[in-house]
């Protein structure tokens, strides 16, 4: 992605706290506002990796460069918001290493880490509202990975990453 406002990152992070990265185009601009205060009053430190003004851009810019801080380990996990979700959770899922979930309520970001380990959550910033955004960034930050038989299914996902 081009340099400029867009790939700036600002953090606000404090030791000893889980990080999270989020990132969203203009379609997810007010909503990643929202939720980035949401998050911390929840203890989470957060990284901004933009958008920082509601100007058009490309989710899947939006999406690399929040993926970017994740995959070098800065956050844990991922929020991405554009305006459906689809767009930005479709490009996330593009890059090696991420299990991005799409989710319009709280039960299937809870199994979204349950059983599949997602490590990015996308949201429609024009699909769902802000109290019921937090509900579902609630349930994915809360929900641990159960493991099992669900390790062996995320293996089999992560194998068709050599898909040829
Ligand atoms: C931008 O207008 C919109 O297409 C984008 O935010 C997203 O909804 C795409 O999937």
């Amino acid at each position: 992605m081009t340099e400029g406002t867009h790939s700036m990152v600002k953090t606000q992070k404090t030791d000893g706290m889980t990080t999270i990265v989020f990132g969203a185009d203009h379609g997810g601009f007010e909503l990643k506002s929202v939720l980035i205060e949401h998050a911390k009053d929840l203890g989470y430190s957060v990284i901004d990796s933009g958008i920082f003004t509601p100007e058009a851009v490309d989710y899947p810019d939006m999406a690399e460069a929040a993926i970017r801080v994740m995959l070098s380990g800065r956050a844990e996990k991922a929020v991405l918001i554009c305006g459906t979700g689809i767009g930005i959770s479709i490009s996330a899922n593009k890059i090696p290493g991420v299990r991005c979930a799409l989710c319009t309520n709280a039960t299937c970001a809870r199994l979204s880490r349950e059983h599949n380990d997602a490590n990015a959550l996308a949201l429609g910033g024009r699909i769902v509202g802000a109290e019921l955004a937090k509900d579902i960034l609630r349930a994915f930050l809360k929900a641990e990975f159960l493991g099992g038989r669900h390790a062996r299914r995320v293996g089999k996902i992560m194998a068709l990453e050599n898909f040829e």
